[in-house]
């Protein structure tokens, strides 16, 4: 009712109807409060996370273009073989703690070019190809990372869309198109502009010859509901050419549960935020983890000797004598991970990116960086620690990184 056609004067009404007005107008209030406050705190808890925004129609009308509301930033003046590398330092000086560890991430940051490009595109192309000299002629590494199920088809178009389109538009100096084609301008390769009508896994083979960050892609499985963790998130799609310590072929095709059920507390401390998490994240929004960890040799694919589940029972690992390691030959290992979720199929897709340079580069960093892993090899609790292999090599890298040379 507007107030200048009111019939009564306040003041004259009865007691009643004077406590309904104002009870009625105390409820405006506090709504108009409440969604103005809430609207500002939303905005600024999504201000990376993109989280809750609405689901955009593509603007080619093809579905999997970079939708409107993520913001991409063309880098024109991007030189890719002579920017710096993001130095991957997750470790903390303190107790390890199993935990999801996630953050929200921009969607400008999300797939990265680095001087390292050809170098690992290259190593990823010879390990799904069965042709990296680091591994026996007759070992199939292609059977082992490279993955593509039915029912992941529409995911993998749609990921292939957004990706090629994000590279094109985040990086114009190394990707120019036209209407049916992208060229690469650093390796002068051209692929289609779109994935539909293209077998899916030829699709991603072109991905792989495009960026340097293996992919999972994670559907729901209706079939296996009623098998254990059937209602969970599966493996269905991707490429996974640098594992580290496992064989992907292993836990293709499984719920997140059964991937990770070898890391020790994971069904304790992470299995229930982990499936709350994939069971919430919203189309679009981005999070990222790191992880860490060192290793004796410089190998990207590693399905058996850097993790402890992966040794006979009987062994038992003691740590190695100081004089006995080879220092030069050790590498940290670093994989920078994303989770989004795809707005067309809602597939969840996993990206690791993952860096390994030599350890004497680490120790190069400084004092900061060097006390901070001193303090993070020292932090494993004892399981984690054999998961990671530490109790071996553990003690003499501490020393190592105690030296000042
Ligand atoms: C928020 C999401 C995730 C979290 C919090 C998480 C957590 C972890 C943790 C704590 C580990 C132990 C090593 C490390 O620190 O990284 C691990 C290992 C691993 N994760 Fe995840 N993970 C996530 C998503 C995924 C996804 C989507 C996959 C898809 C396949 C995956 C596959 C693996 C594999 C294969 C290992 C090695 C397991 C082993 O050594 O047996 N993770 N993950």
């Amino acid at each position: 009712m507007n107030s200048t056609t009111t019939e009564y004067n306040v003041l004259t009404l009865p007691i009643d109807t004077t406590k309904i007005i104002a009870l009625v107008l105390t409820s405006i209030i506090s709504i108009f409060f409440f969604t103005n406050y809430w609207g500002k705190y939303n905005k600024s808890y999504n201000k990376n996370s993109l989280k809750n925004e609405p689901i955009e129609k593509s603007k080619s009308g093809l579905y999997g273009n970079i939708p409107e509301k993520l913001e991409l930033i063309p880098q024109t003046d991007f030189k890719w073989d002579q920017i710096d590398p993001l130095k991957s330092y997750p470790f903390k000086n303190g107790i390890y703690k199993l935990n999801m560890g996630i953050k929200n991430l921009n969607y400008q940051d999300w797939l990265l070019i680095e001087p390292t490009y050809l170098n690992r595109i290259e190593n990823k192309f010879k390990i799904i190809n069965n042709c990296h000299p680091d591994y026996p002629i007759d070992k199939d590494t292609r059977s082992s990372t490279l993955f593509i199920t039915d029912e992941a088809y529409e995911a993998v178009i749609e990921f292939y869309n957004i990706v090629m389109n994000y590279m094109l538009v985040k990086y114009p100096t190394c990707f120019s198109s036209n209407e049916t084609e992208i060229t690469n301008l650093i390796t002068n390769e051209s692929y289609p502009r779109f994935g539909k009508g293209i077998n899916p896994l030829k699709l991603q083979e072109y991905l792989v010859e495009n960026i340097e960050e293996d992919f999972i892609i994670l559907l729901k499985d209706p079939t296996k509901i009623h098998e254990k963790n059937g209602e969970e998130y599966f493996f269905k799609a991707g490429v996974f050419a640098f594992a580290a310590g496992f064989d992907p072929l292993e836990r293709f095709n499984k719920p997140l549960t059964f991937i990770h059920e070898r890391i020790p507390g994971y069904v304790e401390k992470l299995k229930l935020s982990m499936n709350k998490f994939f069971n919430r994240i919203s189309s679009n929004q981005f999070v990222t983890r790191s992880n860490w960890s060192i290793q004796s040799h410089n190998k990207f694919y590693v399905d058996d000797n850097n993790k402890g589940h992966n040794l006979p029972e009987d062994h038992i690992q003691k740590p190695i004598p100081y004089n006995e390691m080879k220092f030069n030959e050790y590498y940290y290992r670093s994989e920078r991970q994303v989770l989004t979720k795809l707005p067309k199929t809602e597939a969840i897709v996993f990206t690791i990116r993952t860096y390994l340079i030599p350890l004497s580069e680490v120790k190069a960093e400084g004092k900061e960086v060097r006390e901070r892993l001193i303090g993070g090899i020292k932090g494993f609790p004892e399981d984690i620690a054999r998961y990671k292999r530490a109790s071996e090599w553990g003690p003499s890298i501490i020393q190592y990184l105690e030296e000042d040379n």
